[in-house]
């Protein structure tokens, strides 16, 4: 395919204070096929975890394909004010030069981890570690998330943690001097969860254990392995996810890490290429990693003309280059042992399943409900807006396809800070009979900054408004 490549210019995104306060609506208008190539940014979780384990290290790490997300820059600011120097060279590398495991300081001021469960998360299992007292809290949609789920196992461990009530931020943590290792069943498959009690168990005396219930994103894995630490996974039997071990204390040593680009953030071109007649995009460098392409594999059940090519490994993570073609989908029943590898996947699938010829139906993905948004109900009410059925339970849903010409659009979804909802109904606009708009398009900005500008060089036609009903 010889199409003209998309690269665009690196925005700084803005600190979280700085966020405008007005809604800015965007409307995205159909009838335009999407053809050509784009880079889609790094990965937000493997860019996360680099600052991070930069921070910790001994050395000068350097990272390129840094996501430079708002919620990937709230973690570099949160490190930079405990201590840890990090900065962006002009080539787009970032350097960070680690404190040393133990090594941060206590911060003058509130951290504000902006949109970010994983930052706030992935920091509170840093800071268990430290006997320092640090205050931590978001924005509206993160102030409203459970953070119980990675303070009961940190206390545990011995840190001392105050949050809101109904375990809610802003909450103050305040680490422990000796660190105690544990061995912690989770009650629920999270990456974030699991990663913090491994980032606490740094800190440990001894090794620290964690069961996953279903194997969920390693990255943090992959990575402590990368930067020198000790960790053993077993596999266990049926279902369960592996049991890993991390011996605490390593010499962390800064270490290198190219960022793969995100398979999450790639979903949203590669399914509006799916649902829009005449297109193929070509999105090259896409992280693989068997944890996160549950999406991949329900959309080739469901039909499409979906291709890999190049495989290889870079940095410790497999990617390969996505080719995506407009095809003909049929509805499928997702298993809900797939849930933790496309987790994130759920609002675009959504969209993807309103362009098919049947019911998909989504179970086990109850986790959804306290993601930056119930996206469940979020993506119901989107949906809904635009003419498309679906059903629902506590822990499941359904979207009854209209078939490829078939989705009305012509409705403004509510957002409600949600990144991934916002680019999955701007994708149905792409393709419905009607253009569709959101509601505020800024939370684009957490993970995706560059998304309009991509979309738009694959052919994609946006415009500022809502639509009056
Ligand atoms: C992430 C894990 C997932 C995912 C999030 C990023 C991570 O959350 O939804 O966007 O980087 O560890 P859970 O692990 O809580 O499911």
């Amino acid at each position: 395919m010889s199409a003209p490549s998309h690269a665009p210019q690196p925005q700084a995104a803005q600190p979280q204070g700085a966020r405008p306060q007005a809604a800015r609506p965007l409307r995205a208008h159909p009838g335009r096929p999407l053809r050509g190539g784009a880079r889609v940014p790094g990965d937000k979780s493997i860019s996360h975890r680099a600052l991070m384990f930069g921070a910790l290290a001994v050395g000068e790490t350097r990272i390129s394909g840094l996501l430079e997300g708002e919620d990937v820059l709230a973690t570099a600011a949160a490190f930079r004010a405990m201590g840890a120097e990090i900065a962006r060279g002009p080539d787009g590398v970032w350097s960070v030069a680690g404190v040393g495991l133990g090594g941060l300081s206590e911060p003058d001021d509130l951290l504000d981890m902006g949109n970010s469960g994983t930052a706030a998360r992935l920091l509170m299992g840093v800071l268990a570690g430290h006997p320092i007292r640090c205050f931590l809290s978001g924005d509206s949609s993160l102030r409203a998330r459970p953070m119980g789920r990675v303070a009961d196992p940190l206390r545990q461990m011995g840190a001392r943690i105050e949050t809101r009530s109904g375990g809610r931020l802003p909450l103050m943590i305040e680490g422990a001097e000796a660190v105690l290792p544990i061995e912690y069943d989770l009650p629920v498959a999270s990456a974030q969860v699991k990663s913090a009690v491994l980032l606490a168990g740094l800190m440990a005396r001894g090794a620290t254990t964690v069961l996953e219930p279903a194997a969920t994103r390693d990255h943090s894995e992959r990575m402590l392995r990368h930067f020198g630490a000790e960790l053993r996974v077993e596999d266990r039997p049926g279902d369960l996810g592996p049991a890993v071990t991390l011996v605490g204390e390593p010499e962390l040593r800064a270490a290198d890490v190219a960022v793969p680009a995100d398979p999450s953030s790639a979903a949203f071109p590669l399914v509006a290429a799916l649902i829009t007649p005449g297109s193929e995009v070509r999105l090259p460098g896409i992280g693989l990693n068997p944890t996160r392409t549950g999406l991949f594999a329900t959309l080739k059940e469901m039909g499409a003309d979906l291709t890999i090519e190049n495989e290889r490994v870079e940095g410790g993570e497999p990617v390969g280059d996505l080719v995506a073609r407009h095809s003909a989908l049929t509805g499928v029943e997702v298993p809900p042992a797939r849930a933790p590898s496309m987790i994130d996947e759920y609002p675009i699938l959504a969209v993807a399943a309103a362009f098919a010829e049947g019911e998909t139906v989504m179970r086990g993905v109850g986790e959804l409900r306290v993601k930056e948004s119930d996206r469940i109900a979020a993506t119901e009410a989107g949906l809904a807006a635009n003419g498309v059925s679906t059903r629902s339970g506590e822990d499941w849903f359904s979207v009854t396809g209209k078939g490829p010409d078939g989705v009305p659009g012509g409705g403004t979804v509510e957002t409600h800070l949600d990144h991934r909802i916002a680019m999955s109904f701007l994708c149905l606009g792409l393709a419905a009979q009607k253009a569709a708009a959101i509601d505020d398009a800024a939370a684009i900005a957490t993970s995706f900054p560059d998304f309009e500008p991509l979309m738009r060089g694959l052919g994609a036609e946006f415009s500022g408004e809502a639509i009056d009903d």
